[in-house]
């Protein structure tokens, strides 16, 4: 038998990360494409050190994983590139190159989509020498850590998310004030309210996990208000507490990749007055999340 022709680490005393050293994205190894899935759906997030990759071949990348997607807000789109998606506090002829408030806060990407984001690429250019990390958290080890008869009572509960409740939330933030674009009309219509499980089956590897979205749910259907409140934010302390974490600390030329099926992230602040921060995200389009 022939031996994997990569380096994989998962991080060590971390419950999920993996750092993939010794390779070149622009050309990959035999395998490591159609591998990659389920290495994603075990680890949960890959980090790929020391990658050059050219947004044509970030884009390329991407796209052997799924249709890639525009955002929303595409006045942060990189020029040219309509599906590079541009985190920076850089400021170039009077007006920002990106976006300074995205990432706040814990969530899964995109779930606000009826078809959320699988797979999101995001690749470091330019990253602070301190703060502006990126922590991430496993949603399934969460799940199970639960009772049984507690998962089964879960299984049952369907959530109701909504794009424009995250940025309503998100502009009311001290931080924020006057930073967060309120999006158009045709915007506001690409992102209809939708409805997805609270625990999702993940249709690679069979797993189940919690699914949040984050700042963008807006009820456990079915249940009372004020219940509904209480389960959320039970289950996002569960879903993020420190044992099921692991933190990022960017190197520029990173590449991290993460699964959103059975994870969550959030970004850290970082000082904007002494750093300028340039990652450009790329997110792959997935299926209709599964009730497991
Ligand atoms: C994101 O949430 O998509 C970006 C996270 C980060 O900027 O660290």
């Amino acid at each position: 038998m022939s031996a994997i022709p990569w380096n994989l680490e998962p991080v060590a005393g971390a419950p999920l990360g993996a750092v993939m050293t010794g390779i070149d994205l622009t050309s990959p190894p035999a395998g490591l494409l159609d591998a990659l899935p389920s290495l994603l759906a075990k680890h949960g997030v890959m980090v790929f050190r020391d990658q050059s990759l050219p947004p044509e071949a970030l884009l390329d990348l991407a796209g052997a994983f799924g249709p890639v997607e525009e955002s929303v807000l595409d006045q942060f789109s990189k020029p040219g590139y309509p599906k590079i998606y541009t985190l920076s506090n850089i400021i170039e002829n009077g007006r920002p190159i990106g976006s300074a408030t995205d990432g706040f806060g814990w969530h899964t990407d995109q779930g606000y989509f009826e078809r959320p984001t699988a797979y999101t690429f995001l690749y470091g250019i330019e990253t602070p020498a301190e703060g502006a990390d990126t922590v991430f958290s496993t949603t399934r080890r969460a799940y199970d850590s639960l009772p049984q008869e507690r998962q089964a009572a879960l299984r049952h509960i369907m959530t109701r998310h909504s794009y424009m409740k995250m940025m309503t939330d998100r502009a009311k933030k001290p931080e924020f004030a006057g930073k967060v674009p309120m999006p158009t009309e045709e915007q506001r219509a690409r992102v209809p309210e939708v409805v997805h499980p609270l625990v999702r089956r993940h249709p690679v590897d069979g797993g189940q996990g919690l699914y949040l979205g984050g700042q963008t749910l807006v009820e456990m259907i079915g249940l009372a208000p004020a219940e509904s409140d209480a389960l959320t934010k039970e289950l996002f302390i569960l879903c993020t507490a420190e044992r099921f974490q692991y933190r990022h600390v960017w190197r520029p030329r990173d590449l991290v990749v993460w699964d959103n099926r059975h994870t969550m992230h959030r970004a850290t602040p970082y000082d904007k007055e002494r750093f300028r921060r340039l990652v450009w995200r790329v997110s792959v389009q997935g299926e209709r999340p599964v009730a497991a």
